[in-house]
């Protein structure tokens, strides 16, 4: 088949780790002969330098056109001037609401071989394969939000005079957690259709007991769940999610929670699987295209050093060609050959315990020539 790919590699590590993805889809596309066309874009603090704008059109038009994006990370201390009115993420944001990838799927799975990669004990490991639904384009992340302004805490008052410090007036902030009836209906039925495909069990994380758009999450899940009579759906609320996932991983199947929700318990899922380094993700929208990105962040304290894990990303490119590209064959071979590197004992720096490790390029090498060994086998 024939795909055109966009890049995105963004800052820091996110370039050293999509190269090794490309090299992946190259190495695909040579074994299974298909033509994969990459055109790479700016985005994040990179396109802030070069345009002033972490998004630019031609970079959100690229995307738009593509029929998948790759991306690696944005951010980094250049950029984090709280002061600072543009920022690198807003440009992930404006992707993700760009072209309304409402919904972000996090697999956590765990490889045997790097169970004392994780914090927890291995007994606790048994079994974990889980799948976060995050919601993706609503939420705190998109809600009305007002920056810090001296005494200004009700929005429709008019501009109030002075400097509110000089005054003695507290300085106020918010940001508006918002959850239409449709935005919750749509990622609930994506949780439950991939519920359908793996142990049907979907547990629904909210904070119902305070926030009023959690009490509409769950009333909407509750509803939506009537479609999906084989599927068992349990509430639970967020903080004892993040205890239970600690507590007991494997009773999770698919859990399906909003935005922030969902960004705060995956960072604490990845460490399940041993490392950030180990997780992919897939957003998705109404049609085929999606964006894949590892779930870690651009690493500022160790980019450019050639040591960082490109695994998330090269699983995030199995996710790409199952989801987007349906080439289910490919996707498997890759997680095939991921699993065998892993099994050879080839391991980057935060996942080899402090024992003998290899760097980014070495890594990504070494997955591309287990699947030529597959291949030949
Ligand atoms: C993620 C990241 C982003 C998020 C940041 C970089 C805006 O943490 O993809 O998990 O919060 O969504
Ligand atoms: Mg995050």
């Amino acid at each position: 088949m024939h795909a055109n790919i966009v890049t995105l590699p963004g800052d820091g590590i996110g370039v050293e780790v999509v190269a090794e993805g490309v090299k992946l889809l190259r190495a695909v596309a040579d074994a299974y002969c298909h033509t994969f066309t990459f055109g790479e874009h700016m985005m994040g603090g990179c396109a802030i330098d070069a345009t002033g704008d972490p998004l630019p059109d031609e970079t959100l038009a690229a995307c738009r056109a593509a029929d998948a994006v790759l991306l690696g990370a944005v951010g980094g201390p250049k950029w984090s001037d709280p002061a600072a009115e543009v920022r690198p993420e807003q440009g992930l944001l404006g992707l993700r609401k760009g072209l309304e990838l409402y919904a972000n799927l996090r697999p956590v799975q765990i490889y045997p071989m790097l169970r004392d990669a994780s914090p927890l004990h291995p007994s606790r490991l048994e079994g974990v394969d889980l799948m976060v639904v995050r919601e993706l384009t609503g939420g705190i992340y998109f809600g009305n939000r007002q920056e810090a302004a001296a005494g200004d805490d009700d929005p429709s008052a008019s501009p109030s005079t002075g400097s509110g410090q000089a005054s003695g007036q507290a300085l106020v902030a918010y940001d508006t957690m918002i959850y239409s009836a449709p935005e919750v209906e749509r990622i609930a039925r994506k949780a439950f259709e991939l519920a359908r495909l793996r142990r049907r069990h979907v547990t629904s994380v909210d904070k119902a007991n305070v926030l009023a758009s959690s009490r509409l999450w769950r009333q909407v899940v509750t509803e939506i769940a009537k479609d999906y009579p084989d599927v068992t759906l349990e509430h639970m609320l967020v903080d004892s999610a993040a205890m239970h996932l600690l507590r007991r991983p494997s009773d999770f199947d698919v859990i399906v929670t909003g935005n922030m929700f969902g960004d705060i318990l995956t960072d604490e899922a990845s460490m399940l699987a041993g490392s950030m380094g180990m997780l992919a993700s897939a957003s998705q929208g109404a049609g085929s295209n999606g964006v894949y990105e590892p779930i870690h962040g651009s690493a500022p304290d160790i980019a450019g050093q050639g040591i960082a894990n490109p695994l998330a990303t090269i699983l995030s490119v199995a996710l790409l060609l199952r989801y987007s590209l349906s080439l289910l064959t490919e996707a498997q071979a890759v997680e095939d050959a991921v699993l065998s590197v892993l099994e050879q004992g080839v391991r980057t720096p935060d996942i080899a315990g402090g024992g003998p490790s290899v760097g980014t390029a070495e890594m990504g090498d070494q997955v591309v020539a287990a699947l030529g060994r597959a291949l030949q086998a």
